[in-house]
């Protein structure tokens, strides 16, 4: 008896297995009801008393380390099974419901702009927002000693041979246009700019703009008001109407400041347009000669215009949103509210 449960004690103890299915078998082996355990103790019950008394012990053992055994085996399969389970979860599949996206709405704006000006021959122009001071100053006729060069509105971003500075408009993709194809160019530039002002409802320190540029022989200030005008009407509606009024930047002679009669009152008078019937929209004028020259172009024989608008500027007359901030916080809540096909 002692010999026998020597020999199923050492095949309990050598016995390992990692599927549950050969435990399930283990289990049967030794501690099922008609297992080899169990026939031990009916074994035992014949025995004479002198020997229960050396065997009642090892075989109460035996039953002990395969009960052991068993429980071991059966909570590392388990855990094995519940990581393989996590295993084949794939994280990177998409939640369900799928939520789609919405175009963001400068995005919106920013596309009817470009279709606008599409469909009279513009073609779009982009450049670098790192820009160095030819593109972004000098060559537009900004003097050396012109505020708008100052640390108040510039990020200056590297000081070394070269000075580069984060676009202040997109005028500067304008001039890169010019040096690098003569007329005519008819294009516009969008882009994000950047300005060192502190942040609030009415400013922030980056924002976009789409500037436009046509030069040709005999481009004339009637031809950038038709235009405007045309833009104005495709962007506000067939009622819109515009003014100009005299205004100056370094880069056009003579400048305009464009407004458009009120897209809420119609030019009634309302708190938007601060009872004036009018909403400022855009800087606009005939190109300088100086720049013209300063881009390989002979003034002479050619001349153009150019105007240039804010995006945020226009999607807040056409969304009446007021905060300038609520543009890029991505708040999901805010961008949800804007649908637009282009
Ligand atoms: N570059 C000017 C700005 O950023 C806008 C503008 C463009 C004005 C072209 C006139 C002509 O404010």
């Amino acid at each position: 008896m002692i010999e026998k449960i020597n020999t199923i004690a050492d095949e309990i103890s050598q016995f390992f297995t990692d599927n549950a299915e050969e435990l399930e078998q283990f289990r049967i082996k030794f501690l099922g009801s008609k297992g080899l355990i169990k026939q031990l103790f009916e074994e035992f019950k014949a025995l004479p008393k002198e020997e229960k008394k050396t065997v009642g012990k090892p075989l109460n053992e035996l039953k002990q380390s395969a009960q052991q055994k068993y429980d071991d085996l059966k909570q590392k399969i388990s855990a094995q099974q519940q990581q393989n389970s996590f295993q084949n979860i794939d994280v990177t599949r998409p939640e369900f419901p799928f939520e789609p996206g919405s175009r963001h709405p400068l995005s919106i704006i920013k596309n009817e702009i470009i279709e606008i000006f599409n469909r009279i021959g513009y073609t779009v122009s982009e450049g670098p927002e790192i820009e160095d001071d030819w593109h972004n100053f000098t060559a537009l006729n900004f003097p050396p000693e012109h505020p708008a060069r100052d640390m108040q509105d510039t990020f200056f971003i590297e000081k070394g041979e070269t000075e580069y500075a984060l676009r202040t408009h997109t005028s500067s993709v304008q001039v890169r246009v010019m040096e690098n194809s003569q007329p005519p160019i008819r294009t516009i530039s969008p882009g994000r700019v950047y300005r060192n002002e502190a942040i609030s409802a009415r400013a922030h320190c980056f924002f976009h703009q789409v500037e436009g540029l046509y030069i040709d022989k005999n481009v004339s200030f009637a031809d950038l008001k038709q235009t405007l005008l045309y833009f104005a009407k495709e962007m506000f509606g067939e009622k819109t109407q515009i003014r100009l009024r005299p205004s100056y930047f370094p880069f056009t002679e003579p400048s305009a400041e464009m407004d458009v009669s009120c897209t809420i009152c119609e030019g009634k008078g309302c708190n938007v347009c601060k009872y004036t019937g009018w909403l400022e929209i855009l800087g606009c004028g005939m190109v300088d000669p100086n720049v013209l020259k300063n881009c390989n172009i002979d003034p002479s024989t050619y001349s153009g215009f150019a105007f240039g608008m804010g995006i945020e500027r226009i999607a807040q007359l056409k969304y009446k949103v007021n905060d300038l901030r609520l543009y890029s916080e991505n708040d999901i809540r805010f961008l949800k509210q804007f649908t637009g096909e282009v």
